[in-house]
């Protein structure tokens, strides 16, 4: 008999569920915090659609699996992410950039605890391809976007939100398709060298201090370090990695190059990274407003970031 205990059981999300495909794997519900799960989809069954209608449509049921089948899991997203977003083809890019979302985070949560830098950047070209595929059709609006995906500290949370941003600005600016697929997995891959910080750095609530402020800053380098000798990372992806800190007026880091030595590609995501950051909860502050997030981008005036991306970025979440 399995373990319905707390600890053993993760939440998934409903929505990285198909109708049409079995799992593999058992899966449990719960109806509120108080309820003991119970088995809602055996492993080798297919979900039941109208029950699966009806779960979709009540925000307070959760549904979980084994902790130890949680690989298994990974595996099924990864298989069936095209299936995911292709069978559901009365879903808006809305909906569907909010299934990618559930997924990134899923599986980079995995993928950043396992430290797998092959299958990260394997796995984020799989999802940047995707990314585009949606946006090709029509981009949801960037203020509805910003309300389906979580604002929480983690780093897999952080760099799917900017990946999503990145793509959406990058459509906005004309990038091609393909440009669009390579930014969007260079969001995913940005704060890799983050990995190799010591997470009490990484998540102290308080002030940093020197010491720990120069540990954090040398995370570009190491993701440049960990990713440059890989034939599956572009150029500009790895740019993106290295130079999201630098800003046009040279006031960044890890080198201070300034505008002109930027890749365009580490522009788009500097300025959405600032912006994910400021309006996500952090351990010391609340997430701010949109209004508060844009004056603070743009109190540099037009010297940290690139004027007219961050106009066009100002409008995105703002129409
Ligand atoms: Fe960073």
């Amino acid at each position: 008999m399995i373990d319905t205990s707390r600890d053993s059981l993760i939440p998934i999300s409903l929505a990285t569920l198909s109708v049409d495909t079995a799992l593999g794997i058992d899966i449990y519900l719960r109806s509120s915090v108080r309820d003991r799960p119970v088995l809602f989809c055996g492993g080798d069954d297919i979900p039941d659609r109208k029950r699966f209608a009806r779960l979709c449509e009540d925000g307070d049921v959760r549904l979980f699996i084994d902790r130890n089948e949680r690989p298994k899991y990974q595996a099924y997203l990864c298989e069936n992410i095209d299936t995911l977003l292709e069978n559901e083809s009365s879903m808006s890019p809305l909906e569907q950039l909010s299934v990618l979302s559930e997924v990134m985070r899923d599986v980079l949560d995995e993928q950043f605890s396992k430290r797998d830098t092959g299958q990260i950047v394997t796995i984020s070209q799989k999802l940047g391809e995707c990314t585009s595929r949606v946006l090709s059709n029509q981009p949801p609006l960037t203020k509805q976007l910003c309300s389906v995906l979580h604002h929480d500290y983690a780093t897999f949370t952080h760099s799917t939100n900017v990946s999503l941003y990145c793509s959406v600005l990058a459509k906005a600016l004309g990038f091609s398709e393909q440009d669009i697929s390579e930014v969007a997995a260079g969001g995913l891959l940005h704060d890799v060298g983050k990995l190799q910080i010591d997470p009490r750095i990484l998540t102290k609530p308080d002030r940093l201090d020197e010491f720990e402020y120069r540990e954090i800053q040398k995370h570009p380098t190491i993701g440049f370090c960990e990713l440059r000798e890989r034939e599956d990372v572009t150029l500009a992806q790895l740019m993106m990695v290295y130079q999201h800190h630098e800003r046009c007026d040279g006031s960044g880091y890890p080198v201070g190059i300034t505008a002109e030595e930027i890749h365009p590609y580490s522009k788009v995501c500097s300025i959405v990274d600032v912006y994910e950051a400021l309006t996500s909860h952090r351990p010391y502050r609340h997430p701010m407003t949109v209004s508060t997030a844009l004056s603070v981008l743009e109190r540099g005036g037009e010297r940290e970031f690139d004027p007219e991306m961050l106009r066009c970025w100002r409008q995105l979440v703002t129409e």
